[in-house]
């Protein structure tokens, strides 16, 4: 039933755990994909993988300028983009101890990666999608924390992905009638080293303990997830936000 044949995709954080296995789900599923990552290496293993199926453009998320330019690269490639995944993301964390300056600056580093970048490219999606036959597809990785909270020293990377909620939000009700659709994804804990910190000092046993099923997610599960968007099966669904949390927080 999801058949992205024909379809270009652009995966930012495609080097990542979870951005490997989206990468590696689509292709499956007949996708091209443009694979984006800072870390050349991890990003050479994944489009190694995929051959043929896969290019891959690298840039420094935390410059908004070379983000733009990210856009253009990657849209150059194929001549077209059908769905772009904003998957890359950071956790750095921000004790209230730390002086002004310091957290401050990691504030700006998460905004810059974690919501301003991918707003960059939005803004390229939605005039690029708008003005191509067929239109386009935004999937934006968001978090559990936009609606939840985060742990003390993250607040920064809760508001990023609120706002990462919101912007997309105003995506679907403002350039649907133009061909655009726009959802978010907001997972829990998934299994993955972005989580080290927690899982060093309380266990991944501990995030699963939380859930209503007893287990963590997978990078897997959210690549699924974004396959079933990709698709276009969902169109109905442009604005929502879906939870993928196992039930740890339902609101
Ligand atoms: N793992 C989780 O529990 C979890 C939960 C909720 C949301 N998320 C979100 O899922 C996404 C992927 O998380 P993951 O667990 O696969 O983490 P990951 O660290 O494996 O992947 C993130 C990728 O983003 C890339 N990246 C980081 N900074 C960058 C920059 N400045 N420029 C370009 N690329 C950059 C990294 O190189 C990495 O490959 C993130 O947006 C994260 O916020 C993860």
């Amino acid at each position: 039933m999801i058949d992205l044949t024909g379809k270009v995709v652009l995966i930012t954080g495609a080097g990542g755990e979870i951005g490997s296995a989206t990468a590696r789900t689509l292709v499956r599923a007949g996708g091209q994909v443009v694979l984006h990552d800072i870390d050349e290496q991890a990003l050479a293993a994944i489009a190694a993988a995929l051959g043929e199926a896969a290019d891959s453009v690298t840039s420094d998320l935390s410059d908004p300028a070379a983000t733009e330019d990210l856009w253009d690269r990657a849209l150059a490639i194929h001549g077209r983009i059908d769905v772009l995944v904003n998957m890359a993301g950071i956790y750095p964390s921000a004790s209230l101890d730390d002086p002004l300056e310091q957290w401050l600056e990691v504030w700006d580093r998460s905004v810059a990666v974690n919501l301003i970048s991918p707003a960059v490219l939005c803004r390229g999606a939605v005039q690029a999608f708008a003005a191509q036959t067929g239109g386009g597809i935004i999937i934006n990785i968001a978090s559990r924390a936009a609606f939840h909270g985060e742990d003390p020293d993250y607040w920064h990377y809760a508001a990023a992905k609120a706002g990462i909620v919101a912007m997309t939000k105003t995506i679907a009700r403002h350039y649907g009638r133009q061909g655009v659709t726009a959802f978010a994804i907001a997972p829990g804990y998934v299994d993955t080293a972005f989580n080290a910190a927690f899982r060093d000092k309380f266990g991944v046993e501990a995030a699963a303990a939380d859930t209503g099923l007893g287990e963590v997610a997978q990078p897997q599960d959210v690549a699924n997830t974004i396959a079933f968007l990709a698709s276009g099966l969902a169109r109905h669904t442009t604005g929502a936000t879906i939870d993928l949390n196992g039930a740890s927080y339902v609101r």
